[in-house]
């Protein structure tokens, strides 16, 4: 572990960033699991953090790989905005053009997601207007376990002090096992439990959505 850096992203760093997270979106394991086209789906987990607010997304880079990411959002304003009217209205246009309109699995998981319609605006209601800011963190599988994923924390807490953020908050599948883990073990506390609905493996299954929060 020697080799091991934290440093901000830089744009060199994207694919890197969008392969790791694809690769982690179902907890921990590959988005195929429950989307069929893994570049639409990237451009919504990835497209606002390094397009749009890239100085608060930092990278782990081991032996010059970039092999674990923490992406922060410290505008949720500018979030909800550049999703609505840019970010998903572009992903849903690419994923017409991949084809991804003529699968069962897309239209399944689309009516499962209109019932988590609650927890879609959660963090509007949250910190629409709030120096509150929320991230995504994602190691790449041979690297998760290292304690990685603590040192990128502090790195994006030191950075959000600095931008006077007095909250960071991260939503947490109640099944991710390791991740409720690491959580927890930061000090994190849930503040909310949303119910969910998600089609995968061909069948609709319920869990619930943990919001956790920690002040800083
Ligand atoms: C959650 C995550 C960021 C933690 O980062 P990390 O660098 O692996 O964190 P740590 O090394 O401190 O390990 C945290 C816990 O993960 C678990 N863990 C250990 N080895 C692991 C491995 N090889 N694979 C998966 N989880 C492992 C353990 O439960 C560990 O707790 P412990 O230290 O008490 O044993 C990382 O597992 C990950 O990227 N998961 C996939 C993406 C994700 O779920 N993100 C969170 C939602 S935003």
């Amino acid at each position: 572990m020697s080799n091991l850096i934290i440093r901000p992203f830089t744009k060199s760093d994207t694919q890197a960033v969008r392969d790791i997270c694809a690769d982690a979106a179902d907890r921990g394991e590959r988005v195929e699991n429950f989307y069929p086209d893994r570049e639409s789906i990237t451009d919504l987990l990835c497209g606002y953090y390094t397009d749009y607010e890239p100085q608060s997304l930092f990278v782990a880079q081991q032996d010059g790989r970039v092999v674990g990411y923490i992406m922060g959002c410290f505008d949720n304003r500018r979030y909800g905005l550049a999703m609505t009217w840019i970010i998903i209205p572009k992903a849903l246009f690419k994923a017409f053009k991949r084809g991804v309109f003529f699968q069962q699995q897309f239209w399944a998981l689309i009516a499962g997601m209109l019932q988590n319609w609650p927890r879609l605006f959660a963090w509007r209601k949250e910190s629409f207007h709030s120096h509150a800011g929320h991230f995504h963190i994602g190691i790449a599988k041979d690297f998760r376990g290292q304690h990685i994923g603590p040192k990128l924390m502090e790195a994006l807490s030191t950075y959000a002090k600095g931008q006077h953020v007095t909250s960071l908050s991260a939503s947490v599948h109640d099944g991710n096992i390791s991740a409720v883990k690491f959580f927890e073990k930061a000090k994190f506390k849930i503040i909310q439990r949303y119910p969910m609905r998600m089609y995968q493996g061909g069948k609709y299954v319920d869990y619930q959505s943990l919001l956790y929060v920690k002040e800083i």
